[in-house]
């Protein structure tokens, strides 16, 4: 089950897990955050229909977090959450339960057996946990890419974008999966922020998807440049990343994108990929300068038990080596090149 606000690095997580042969996509929920939930609903529709995906019931969440407006991001993930893609629109008909029912009915019919992963803004999670207070013991593992511990906020100088939009989800749902069987993996930014996606990742990928001519996105480029790509799975997701690529270096990070959401998606399929530590965590929502922060109680000073491993570790080459050829040979296979 996957929850998401698509978001150009949600769109490779959706990418990566569909390309996933040990992956089974049981749900989509669709979660305002990077952009409106039915511009982030839209974007998954669009990207089955591109992937060729089967039916994959696709759910609107809600349309503002719990408690504060929505506040988007456009100027980070482009007009329509994808940066400079333009999917063409798609006839799949959006579900006709919410978000939060999706999660618990999914949870509830295969019980221990789905693996939660929200790239998102937790909102849908936390509305699904007040009809179903049994989702943890439900779910087989939960996965959140979300928060940042000991280490500096990318939406206030202290708080996460996913956190941020809506503290009060993260704290429901951090406080409820303390009972869980498996505590949640949270991969977050002091560990997502490593995983630098370069040009060099996106001209590997479209080269194993056998794509012509060369992918490349250079920093020299002009806005209005636009991938050529034979393969459109590469074509989209180029014209995606490259958006996020000039976003970064406007914000002096480098000609890059963090490749959180994929990440996450990684570590949901195969947790060893990271190393963790159980940690108690909770989330500051009344603080003036630090509301939305990701707390980390390294040391048991508030007597809580562990209620999360954070993801501490992990080898970013063994992940976009694994992230190329999986991504790449699977579009390879969905669109074959064209014999010249
Ligand atoms: O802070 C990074 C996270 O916020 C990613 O999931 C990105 O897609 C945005 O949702
Ligand atoms: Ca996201």
């Amino acid at each position: 089950m996957v929850d998401v606000d698509t978001g150009i690095d949600d769109s490779l997580a959706l990418l990566f897990l569909l390309a996933s042969p040990d992956a089974e996509i049981v749900g989509i929920a669709s979660t305002a955050g990077n952009v409106a939930a039915p511009v982030v609903a839209a974007n998954n529709l669009a990207w089955l229909d591109v992937c060729r995906a089967g039916p994959i019931e696709v759910a609107l969440g809600s349309l503002t977090p719990l408690v504060v407006p929505l506040v988007t991001t456009e100027d980070t993930h482009g007009p329509r959450g994808i940066g400079y893609a333009e999917l063409p629109p798609s006839d799949r008909a959006l579900s006709a339960r919410s978000a939060s029912d999706l999660w618990v009915d999914v949870a509830r019919r295969h019980p221990g057996e789905v693996t939660g992963l929200v790239t998102g803004p937790l909102t849908n999670l936390a509305l699904a946990l007040k009809a179903e207070p049994q989702l943890p013991q439900l779910l087989r593992r939960l996965v959140v890419m979300g928060g940042a511990f000991h280490y500096a906020g990318n939406t206030t100088p202290t708080a996460e974008w996913n956190i941020s939009v809506d503290p009060e989800a993260a704290k429901v749902v951090f406080d409820a999966f303390s009972a869980a069987a498996l505590p949640p993996i949270i991969c977050s930014l002091d560990l997502t922020e490593t995983i630098e996606m370069k040009p060099d990742h996106v001209a590997r990928l479209a080269q194993t998807a056998g794509s012509v001519p060369v992918e490349e996105i250079s920093a020299d480029h002009s806005e209005a440049t636009r991938s050529t790509a034979t393969n459109p799975i590469v074509r989209h997701f180029s014209d995606a990343v490259r958006f996020y690529m000039n976003f970064h270096r406007d914000h002096g990070q480098g000609f890059l994108a963090h490749m959180h959401d994929p990440f996450a998606a990684a570590v949901a399929l195969d947790p060893s990929i990271v190393t963790t530590r159980p940690v108690t965590v909770d989330v500051e929502l009344t603080g003036t300068l630090t509301r939305g922060m990701t707390v980390a109680d390294l040391t048991g000073m508030w007597g809580r038990p562990p209620n999360a491993e954070i993801a501490t570790q992990t080898d970013p080459e063994a992940f976009f080596d694994l992230l190329i050829e999986r991504i790449g040979s699977w579009a390879r296979t969905l669109y074959p090149p064209v014999a010249s």
